[in-house]
């Protein structure tokens, strides 16, 4: 195994939702439905084809659904994961973050549960059709820090963690300064937004530790991976798949017909590939809960 090997995802998943009220009063945002999934299988997936040895999900004493959805996913009853490169999967553990102190402070509550070498965030409310986000980040990934990267428009900026770019891009890998948190238009440094998929250098819990409330009051993972980058590389991917916003009603609608139309394709393929094989379909893989 390489050094680079990233051997555990980190899922948060304790946040309320609030974008999508009135559904998440009862129900966890991350287990709505995208078409014929939840919201949660993509991020799920996600990992499974990454390779990871470990899925850390962080929930909060109101998310415990999430934990009996997976449970579900132990051996033998693996009815929709798939792209387990391994064919053992990853082990599953919980994490509970019960104060709403941000997704910096969600990362530090898993300090003791994540494999030694560099680690992955992944946020299931982005949800990226196309090819493996993470993947294909991993592929690229040497040291320090790596943030999936977009486009996004002026009126935009206040959503997203936004870029400083700081040197010549190197094919989808753009060197960068530093971030600020959700910034206003005028004030935005460039017009690159974070997507919720983070390759960070275990270093950062350090810098975690010492990171201030920032933004709306919270512990921002923007703000520990700008001063990490006095220490360590920094560098924005450009993915190459499709990014959903599933915290917000429209994204979620989005996502929902897209995977309408990939199922459709698939099931078309498969039925042309019937037609002219005999050939059996290949078990799904199972993974362990625990
Ligand atoms: C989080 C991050 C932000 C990032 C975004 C991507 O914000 O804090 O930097 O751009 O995810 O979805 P959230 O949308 O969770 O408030």
């Amino acid at each position: 195994m390489s050094d680079t090997s990233i051997r555990t995802v980190i899922i948060p998943a304790a946040g309320f939702g609030t974008r999508l009220l009135p559904a998440t009063k009862v129900t966890a945002k991350e287990l709505l439905p995208v078409y014929d999934r939840v919201v949660l299988d993509f991020a799920i997936d996600e990992a499974v084809g990454l390779g990871a040895e470990r899925i850390v999900v962080v929930i909060s004493a109101a998310k415990r659904a999430i934990q009996a959805y997976l449970a579900d996913h132990a051996p033998g009853h693996d009815p929709c994961l798939s792209g387990d490169p391994r064919g053992i999967g990853p082990e599953i553990i919980f994490v509970h973050q019960d104060l709403p102190l941000g997704l910096g402070h969600a990362v530090l509550c898993c300090r003791d549960v994540t494999l030694p070498g560099p680690f992955a965030v992944l946020l299931p409310d982005d949800i990226v059709m196309g090819p493996n986000c993470l993947a294909e980040m991993a592929s690229q990934y040497t040291d320090g820090h790596m943030i999936a990267a977009m486009q996004v428009g002026p009126e935009e900026t206040s959503q997203y963690g936004i870029f400083r770019l700081g040197g010549l891009p190197k094919g989808r890998c753009l060197p960068v300064a530093g971030m600020v948190e959700k910034p206003s238009p005028g004030l935005a440094p460039s017009s690159f937004g974070a997507v919720g998929r983070y390759i960070l250098d275990p270093m950062i819990f350090d810098v975690l530790e010492n990171t201030a409330s920032g933004k709306g009051g919270e512990v921002q993972l923007t703000d520990a991976i700008t001063m990490a980058g006095r220490i360590v590389p920094l560098v924005a991917f450009k993915f190459s798949g499709t990014r959903h916003d599933c915290g917000n009603h429209d994204g979620l609608l989005a996502a929902a017909v897209a995977r309408q139309a990939a199922v459709r394709q698939e099931t078309a393929v498969a039925g042309k590939m019937t037609a002219h094989s005999a050939t059996p379909a290949a078990p799904a893989h199972a993974i362990v809960a625990g």
